[in-house]
């Protein structure tokens, strides 16, 4: 053990005798902090506390695999996109983990949980180590949770929480908001650092486990990353959220990226409102909200604009649609600009790159501007059709038709690849009232059932990229008029 280990990187939790820069581990700038060695292991706190918990004399019971297993016990909040992004409800004795960023509204999301909770009679429990409690007072007002039967606290020593909750009248959930403002006394370090986060989690964690109470902490994460948190404790704890939403944009999105009791990439959209979060149960209709206004705005093209397509996506279980826009400007001096928006910008690469090598076009050359409607992230590569059809569109200055959704993957060869839960995406579509899908051709046999499963809905098989350029042919009047005078050109 490094005993001689003097400073701390702030975000991957590496260990370093001497300061620097740049973490040696992670590449991080400016993470390396000062923290006093640990001669022991942190010592738990009292009799219950770590070091006397657990299995004495180091012996080990091996059981066969098969045996008598319930599934683990689960409280539902009632909050039905909370409770699926937690795999069906929270489980007891787990730790749930909330990053996000710093006003995003994780406070918000789980005072309206331990409220929901305790609504239905289970003990919740809100410690605040941020705000006053004269502040958490005046959210639940503001949420009409005040008169809910939530116990609530201010407290930043984790010693002092473990004294009120580490007995046989622990609550069923315990909300710690936020980890960074906890400490351990038996620590030198200051309250955020690496080792006051790892070691007041390892606590937290330990009383979750021996009293089967559901521990949530919360966790900020800043744009640089440099407040210590979630990225140490992800490995710790049972399930990582990740409360995310672009500023400007009234929804949030909780995102699942660890769980050891239910699926990953579950997510669960909220919209901030005044009266706190608000579900979402079907944010199809939420993202593509501003398509029907802009529809009924006069315009070109019946109110359809070029550069702009729907992607029938998954998330997580569920169906999603969103809107994929593009702008293709051409590039006036030096490095064609690139800005991506919810999406990965590498893939984005690789499309043009296909477009311009495989179906003649010149797309690569210049500007892009590629933005996911509403601020929602996408990472299904199921996207790239929809990615390439916008920026088709863009090109040509032709509208893809506004009843269409557009989903597959694109091969370096320019095929298109089937993607998962074709079905599903279908469905949904349909039943937003889209008439067309332009879908990959699936082998032989499956296309007739694919064909079927969305009622009224009409398949289109694009087998490779090319097709897809052919059926976005360029406007005749394209790129001749500068773009103010277009719409008053004479038709040829
Ligand atoms: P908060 O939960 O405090 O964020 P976090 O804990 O992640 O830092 O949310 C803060 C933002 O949410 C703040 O900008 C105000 C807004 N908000 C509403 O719009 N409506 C509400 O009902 C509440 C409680 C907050
Ligand atoms: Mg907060």
């Amino acid at each position: 053990m490094k005993t001689q280990a003097r400073y701390a990187c702030q975000q991957c939790g590496a260990l370093a005798p001497k300061w620097a820069g740049r973490c040696e581990a992670c590449g991080a700038w400016n993470s390396m902090v000062e923290e006093l060695p640990l001669a022991t292991p942190p010592k738990g706190l009292g009799p219950t506390g770590l070091g006397s918990g657990g299995r004495r004399g180091g012996r080990l019971d091996f059981v066969a695999l098969r045996g008598e297993t319930a599934g683990p016990p689960r409280l539902l909040t009632g909050i039905a996109e909370l409770d699926r992004v937690c795999g069906g409800g929270l489980v007891a004795g787990s730790t749930i983990l909330v990053g996000g960023d710093p006003g995003i509204g994780k406070s918000t999301l789980l005072l309206q949980a331990a409220a929901a909770l305790a609504a239905r009679g289970s003990d919740a429990a809100y410690i605040t180590g941020e705000e006053a409690i004269d502040q958490v007072r005046l959210r639940a007002e503001r949420l009409g949770v005040a008169d809910t039967p939530v116990r609530l606290a201010s407290a930043a020593s984790v010693r002092d929480i473990m004294a009120a909750l580490d007995d046989k009248r622990a609550p069923d959930l315990v909300v710690i908001d936020s980890i960074q403002t906890m400490y351990l006394d038996t620590l030198d370090s200051a309250p955020g650092t690496v080792s006051q986060v790892r070691g007041a989690a390892q606590e937290l964690i330990g009383l979750a486990k021996r009293r089967g109470l559901i521990v949530v902490l919360v966790g900020h994460v800043t744009k640089e990353g440099l407040i210590a948190g979630p990225r140490v404790l992800e490995h710790m704890v049972d399930t990582v959220l990740y409360f995310e939403g672009e500023r400007g944009h009234q929804f949030r999105i909780l995102r699942a990226v660890k769980n050891r009791f239910g699926a990953t990439d579950e997510i669960g959209v909220f919209e901030m409102s005044d009266r706190g979060l608000v579900e979402v149960p079907n944010p199809s209709a939420l993202f593509l909200a501003d398509r029907s206004n802009a529809e009924t705005e006069p315009g070109e093209e019946g109110g359809r604009t070029a550069g702009a397509a729907v992607f029938a996506g998954i998330e997580g279980t569920r169906p999603v649609l969103v809107e994929v826009q593009a702008l293709v400007a051409p590039s006036l001096l030096g490095t064609p600009r690139r800005a991506v928006v919810g999406w990965d910008s590498t893939r984005l690469a690789m499309i043009t790159a296909v477009l311009d090598a495989r179906c003649g076009l010149s797309v690569g050359a210049n500007d892009i501007y590629l933005n996911i409607a509403g601020g929602l992230r996408i990472v299904e590569p199921a996207a790239d059709l929809a990615v390439a059809a916008a920026l088709i569109s863009a090109l040509t200055e032709t509208p893809v038709p506004a009843d269409t959704v557009v989903f597959g993957e694109i091969g370096l060869s320019g095929r298109v690849r089937p993607v998962a839960h074709a079905e599903a995406r279908l469905k949904e579509a349909a039943k937003l009232g889209f008439a067309e899908a332009w879908v990959p051709l699936r082998p032989a046999g499956r296309g007739a059932r694919l064909a079927r499963t969305g009622e009224g809905l009409a398949t289109v098989p694009i087998g490779h990229l090319s097709e897809l350029v052919a059926r976005l042919p360029a406007a005749p009047r394209r790129r001749v008029q500068p773009a103010g005078s277009r719409r008053f050109a004479a038709a040829p």
